[in-house]
This record gives C-alpha cells, structure tokens and sequence, in this order.
C-alpha cells in the first residue's frame, strides 16, 4: 500500500469507529471528493447535514458550509478539517451591515445567500443557494426584495422576477473576475461546447451562457445532455466530477485562473488530523443559531420546480 493508500484506510476506518459522516463540496480537490460520503452543492449538503444521524460530521468545505451544518444539527460535533477556510464572499457583508441595509427599505424581506456568515442569516428571513435563489424570492411574494451578499446572483435573480430586488454589493472574486472576453476565447476554441455557468458569475458572462446552475446543477445538466463538449464557468474543481461522471464527454475550463484558494486547502492528511483530534468544531452560539436555523429552514420548506 502506498501512503495515500493507507490514508484512505485510516480515514475510512476511524470514520466507522467515530460514526462520523464526510461532506465535501463539489469544488474540493479530487481526492477529498472521492473519500466523501456524500459530495454536492451548498444546497444539497445542507440537506445532507439536516437528514444524517451520524454523530460527527467532518465538512469539507468552506467555513460558512460547516455553520450552515452546525445551524441544522445542533446535536451534532460538526468539524472543518482546516479552520481558515474561508469564504470571500461571506466575509463581504456584516451583520451590522445588514441592519443598516434593511433601514434603508422597512419591511422588506431579506433573502440571505448561504454564502454569508451565521450572524447575517440570523438577520435575515429566508435563504438561498444558487439552486433555489428564483423560487426562493418568488415564494416570498414581496414587491421589494433585500437580496444579500451577493450582486451578481441578485442580478440574475432579478431578470427573472418582477420584483424590486435591493442587493448588497458583495461578489465572488472567483466568478466575479471571468470577464467576457476569457469565456469568448473559450467558446472560439470549442465552437460547439455547451456554455454552462454559474450564477456567481457578471452578468455579461451569463448573458452568454446556455445553461446556468449551481455546482450540482451542472452535474445534473451535464449526466442528461445528448451534447458531448461543455465550457465550465465556476470553480474548476467541479470538472472532476463532472469527468468522473460523464466518460466520454469533454469539459473545459471557461478560465484556468478560477480556482478558489480556500476550497483547495483540505487534503487527506487535514481529514485524518480533524478526524483524529475532533477539532476544529464549528458551533454557532444558540441564539444566533436559533435565529439563523429559522432562515435556512424556510428555505428548505420552499417547493423546488
Ligand atoms: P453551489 O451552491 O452552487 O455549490 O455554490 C457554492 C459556491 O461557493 C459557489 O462559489
Ligand atoms: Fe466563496 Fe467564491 Fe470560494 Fe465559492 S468560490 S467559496 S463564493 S470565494
């Protein structure tokens, strides 16, 4: 056996032993992704976290990913392998900020992207991913919507619903930084690729777009297309996945910059250590918790088309 090998084989045995489950998401590095019990979107994972009765759950992923596990199972150790990794979207808008905002437009419902920290979803009424975001502000039924952090998902939200959507000026760097011009190349080079993108991205770029979803919505669009070429705009880790799980098809990177430094700090031997030491947890303060569980579950109680 080599050393990745008998990794593998501790990791898996130890997990067994602390009836500990591993989350990771879709933008991980290959093989945190194939040693994952379960690997998805922020959406999928949420749900995920909500449904397990494993005792531990080791999430790999980003910070506000594990507090979002934390606010649906309070009962559970939730553990992030690495405790800086973080998300520059998240760390965009404040609580403080948002209470600012929501004095700018009174009674207006806050619709809160899970990429924010448990503070802002407990300032706010309901959440969303870049899954549910259009049903999400639809269900509220409001004329005027608060949309936070994130512009450019507001944006898209926006030419979808006619209702007034407030947003905050948050952005990924990530996606925010595929300029038109990056993804015109790509698509000259593949003339007949599928252009799939997500959300986070300007909406210049998904103006060009064919298909735009979250992580897993790609995954899913990608496994039930006839087509056989694909251009990616999002984090190039989803195309493991996507590989892995279409032989034969070929995707492309839209840009080989758009990767996210954060998401690729966990590796096997941080899975082992966090499994190993049962630290760091990530636990959110019972009143925050409360406020911020009672955003996310409204938005796992609204119907998906
Ligand atoms: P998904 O919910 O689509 O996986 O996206 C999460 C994310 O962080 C995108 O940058
Ligand atoms: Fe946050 Fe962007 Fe990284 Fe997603 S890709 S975790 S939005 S910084």
């Amino acid at each position: 056996m080599n050393q990745k090998e008998e990794l593998i084989v501790r990791i898996k045995d130890l997990a067994r032993e602390k009836n500990a489950i591993i989350l990771a998401h879709n933008y991980q590095v290959p093989e945190v992704q194939d040693i994952a019990d379960l690997t998805g979107d922020s959406l999928a994972l949420s749900i995920q976290a909500s449904k397990t009765d494993a005792a531990m759950i080791i999430f790999c992923g980003v910070h506000f990913m594990a507090e979002a596990a934390s606010i649906v199972c309070p009962d559970k150790k939730v553990i992030i392998p690495v405790e800086d990794a973080g998300c520059a979207m998240a760390d965009m808008l404040t609580a403080e900020q948002l209470r600012g905002l929501k004095k700018e437009h009174p009674g207006a419902p806050v619709v809160t992207y899970v990429n924010s920290s448990a503070e802002v979803k407990a300032e706010s009424d309901i959440c969303c991913t870049s899954a549910n975001a259009v049903q999400v502000v639809k269900w509220t039924g409001a004329r005027e919507v608060i949309m936070t952090p994130d512009r450019n998902l507001a944006a898209w939200v926006r030419r979808h619903t006619d209702q007034v959507i407030h947003a905050w000026d948050g952005y990924c760097p990530i996606h925010d930084d595929l300029s038109v011009v990056e993804l015109k190349k790509a698509m000259a080079e593949h003339p007949d690729a599928v252009v799939m993108a997500h959300p986070e991205c300007t909406e210049q770029v998904l103006e060009l777009a064919d298909v735009v979803r979250s992580t897993s919505g790609m995954l899913d669009y990608a496994k039930s297309s006839s087509a056989e070429e694909f251009i990616v705009a999002t984090e190039n880790g989803l195309i493991h996945a996507l590989e892995k799980e279409n032989p034969g098809k070929r995707f492309f990177f839209a840009s080989a910059n758009m990767i996210c430094k954060d998401m690729k700090k966990t590796g096997l031997p941080e899975i082992l250590k966090a499994l190993e030491d049962e630290t760091p947890e990530v636990k959110v303060p019972e009143d925050i918790r409360i406020k911020a569980y009672r955003a996310v579950d409204r938005m796992l109680q609204v119907p998906r088309d």
